[in-house]
């Protein structure tokens, strides 16, 4: 196995001891500042601290939906369950509690570093757990390899976890600077700046508005095309900068704006990080091949299970399942979709957008 970075201290892997960084104040901002919340278990205090404000400690997620997720899918002693976004694990270890030592975990994650991490975590745990480096898209060809005749519960919980966004190195979000890179896989050929270095005006314009509504997508992109011929756009920040120019903001404006908000507004740049995000890792194309094949690796009544976080999966989520009740694949599917309750966004802001979507396969027999 190869363990890469077991101190979690960032997304690259460093063979030799690195001095911890230091930073003057008692107020850790920067990720890389935040070592302590990065070893939680060893700081619970912080934790309790943290999670009492309604934040997530750095290199740590929250899962979503828990409690609505176990209530639709129904883990039993025994079963075969496929988590096919491991993450940090949290709702892996919820169904393990449920399936038990008769039971086999089966769990995906495309991000090899945060796979091990989860690995090391999880390795006291009693119920076999098979890991696989892989997209979920491969769920066929794992059961396969497996030898078994079908999963009982197919769970996604979509998206990027609350440790690819915290790291600044990932390139994932708006908010600190470093690399435009939002690969969550690292055998991924191409990163978001060089999507962003490549691509046509309208193919980035296209991509704003298809992945995110990007109402300004067109401006967005002539903008991008303009900017790169003078100096390619490598850097969160410069990215960031280009889009509060296109709106007509600047950092004191749009602090200012936010402040007079009594719900706090979405980013300026936020639509176009979750566009090129999904457009590098193509996480429609992947999305779509689960729906694809789930039918197949299921058993005769057994669940699947999706979360999704924007209005783009959740249409494909919805329709796949549609489909799959009038043709007669699926005995019955969830009437609407299932949002937290205001007691888990306040407890946790990052789920607010989540929705999920349950399907149970036809069982025949039954
Ligand atoms: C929202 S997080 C999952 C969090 C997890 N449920 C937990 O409780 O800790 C999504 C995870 O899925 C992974 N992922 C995203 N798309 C994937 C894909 N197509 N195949 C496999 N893993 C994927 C990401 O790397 C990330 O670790």
């Amino acid at each position: 196995m190869n363990v890469s970075n077991q101190s979690g201290g960032g997304g690259q892997s460093s063979p030799e001891h690195q001095r911890r960084p230091r930073y003057s104040g008692t107020h850790p901002k920067s990720f890389k500042q935040k070592y302590k919340e990065q070893n939680i278990a060893a700081h619970p205090e912080l934790r309790d601290h943290l999670r009492a404000k309604g934040k997530t400690p750095a290199g740590t997620h929250i899962p979503v939906l828990t409690e609505e997720v176990l209530g639709c899918l129904k883990p039993m002693p025994g079963q075969i369950v496929v988590d096919c976004t491991l993450g940090y694990g949290g709702h892996t270890l919820e169904f393990i509690k449920r399936i038990g030592l008769t039971g086999m975990l089966i769990a995906f994650d495309v991000d090899n570093a945060e796979l091990e991490r989860t690995r090391q975590r999880l390795s006291k745990v009693d119920t076999p757990i098979s890991f696989h480096h892989s997209n979920f898209a491969g769920i066929a060809n794992v059961l396969n390899k497996e030898k078994l005749e079908g999963y009982d519960i197919i769970f996604a919980d979509l998206g990027v976890s609350s440790m690819q966004i915290d790291n600044p190195d990932r390139g994932m979000s708006y908010k600190q600077d470093g690399p435009l890179d939002m690969r969550m896989d690292n055998r991924l050929k191409q990163s978001g700046a060089d999507l962003l270095n490549s691509l046509s005006e309208d193919e980035l314009a296209k991509a704003f508005w298809e992945l995110s509504d990007e109402p300004d997508q067109q401006k967005i992109a002539r903008m991008i095309v303009a900017q790169r011929a003078i100096q390619p756009i490598t850097k969160i920040q410069q990215l960031v900068r280009l889009i509060f120019a296109v709106k007509g903001l600047t950092s004191a404006s749009w602090k200012k704006k936010q402040r007079n908000s009594k719900f706090g507004s979405l980013h300026p740049a936020a639509r176009t990080f979750q566009a090129l995000r999904i457009l590098v890792n193509d996480e429609l194309g992947s999305l779509r091949e689960l729906l694809r094949l789930a039918p197949y690796c299921l058993r005769p009544g057994g669940r699947i299970g999706i979360i999704s976080f924007h209005s783009g999966e959740d249409r494909l989520v919805k329709q796949s399942f549609r489909d799959g009740v009038k043709q007669g694949v699926y005995g019955s599917a969830s009437p609407n979709p299932i949002v937290p309750r205001m007691k888990e966004i306040m407890s946790n802001p990052r789920s607010a957008s989540a929705k999920f979507r349950w399907a149970i396969k036809t069982d025949f027999n039954a």
